[in-house]
């Protein structure tokens, strides 16, 4: 089964071409972090136009790189939500008008779910049960997964995700935008010498990354932090540790054949290095390229709903504040 899959929840306009749910024939991305970069974060009305700019060039491409026509696509998948209401309109538009016009199945996919999924495209197949740490801009949450669509929702940040925790954090020492591939490589030039508050939230799973924040933001303003590589070391050292430690004591109380990590954290160095040196269960984590907003891992995604004999029509709407649980 072939699926054209279109992902723009935020800030990339994605379009991939999908066999069988593992295999990626094309996986184009247009990333607008450039545009985005002057204002230090994602401006909403901003995205959804270039979303508009981008998505038909994007979607030529990605059926171009593969070789296809739409005679050979089965079913196109869209992530509707969560995100951007306007940026999330962009993607299901043009879904559904392809979908009207070449008489093509379609189905909504739920982007958290996606991130999941990225899993899927790698050498490994995955192996149930399953935990998932998810670790975006907007969600750091842990899930047990029994079987495909099968999720209970273990623990969840009680405030700022990761992610956002790596972006304010880059901000606050001016290391600019997007934080956490700015921390993750000013890490790399610094010592984790400075002391900052861990907060485990004992006998829970949950998470709470914002009083780690708060605290660099205090050492900033009282000028303590003479080398900001040694502060992003630090910081990134924090968030790891709490991620690293809670994902293997849910994988320990659970009894899970493997981890599987996805969304943009994902692709931290230093959390994929400690995790799989950690972890006493194997440790999945898709390539870098794969951990941030893409479209294959839509595609992917669709594939696993489709085949249960999930599908939506052509009322599909956009759902910005969609929960996986
Ligand atoms: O999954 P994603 O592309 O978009 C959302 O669904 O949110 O994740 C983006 C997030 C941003 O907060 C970005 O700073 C973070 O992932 N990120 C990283 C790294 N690369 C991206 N955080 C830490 N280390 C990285 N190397
Ligand atoms: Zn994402």
């Amino acid at each position: 089964m072939r699926i054209l899959g279109i992902e723009s929840s935020c800030d990339e306009t994605s379009a991939s071409i999908v066999e069988d749910g593992v295999r990626i024939l094309s996986n184009e991305i247009a990333s607008q972090i450039d545009i985005h970069a002057r204002y230090g974060g994602v401006v909403p009305e901003v995205a959804s136009r270039q979303h508009l700019l981008a998505i038909i060039p994007i979607v030529r491409q990605a059926m171009d790189k593969a070789l296809t026509g739409w005679h050979d696509i089965d079913a196109i998948a869209v992530t509707n939500g969560p995100g951007l209401a306007g940026s999330l309109l962009v993607g299901v538009s043009a879904a559904k008008a392809v979908a009207l016009a070449r008489g093509i199945k379609l189905i909504g996919i739920n982007h958290l779910e996606a991130h999941i999924y990225a899993n899927w495209l790698g050498k490994t197949i995955p192996e149930f049960p399953l935990l998932c740490l998810i670790v975006s801009g907007g969600h750091t949450d842990l899930v047990l997964m029994k079987d495909h669509g099968a999720y209970t929702l273990l623990g969840k940040t009680l405030d700022d995700a990761a992610g956002e925790a790596f972006d304010k954090a880059a901000r606050i020492l001016g290391l600019g935008y997007p934080g956490g591939p700015a921390i993750d490589k000013a890490a790399r030039n610094g010592t984790p010498c400075i002391e900052l508050p861990y907060s485990w939230l004992p006998g829970t799973l949950d998470f709470s990354f914002s009083g780690i924040k708060t605290a660099l933001y205090r050492l900033v303003e009282n000028n303590k932090i003479s080398n900001p590589s040694d502060a992003a070391a630090s910081f990134q050292k924090a968030i790891v540790a709490i991620l690293v430690a809670k994902t293997i004591s849910a994988a320990e109380e659970c009894g899970v054949k493997q981890i599987l990590v996805s969304g943009g954290v994902a692709s931290n160095s230093l959390l994929r290095e400690q995790l799989v040196r950690k972890s006493p269960v194997p440790v999945l984590i898709p390539e870098p390229l794969l951990c941030t907003d893409n479209a294959a891992m839509v595609a992917a995604c669709g594939y696993f709903r489709l085949i249960t004999g999930a599908q939506d029509g052509l009322n599909l709407d956009v759902i910005p504040t969609l929960k996986l649980l």
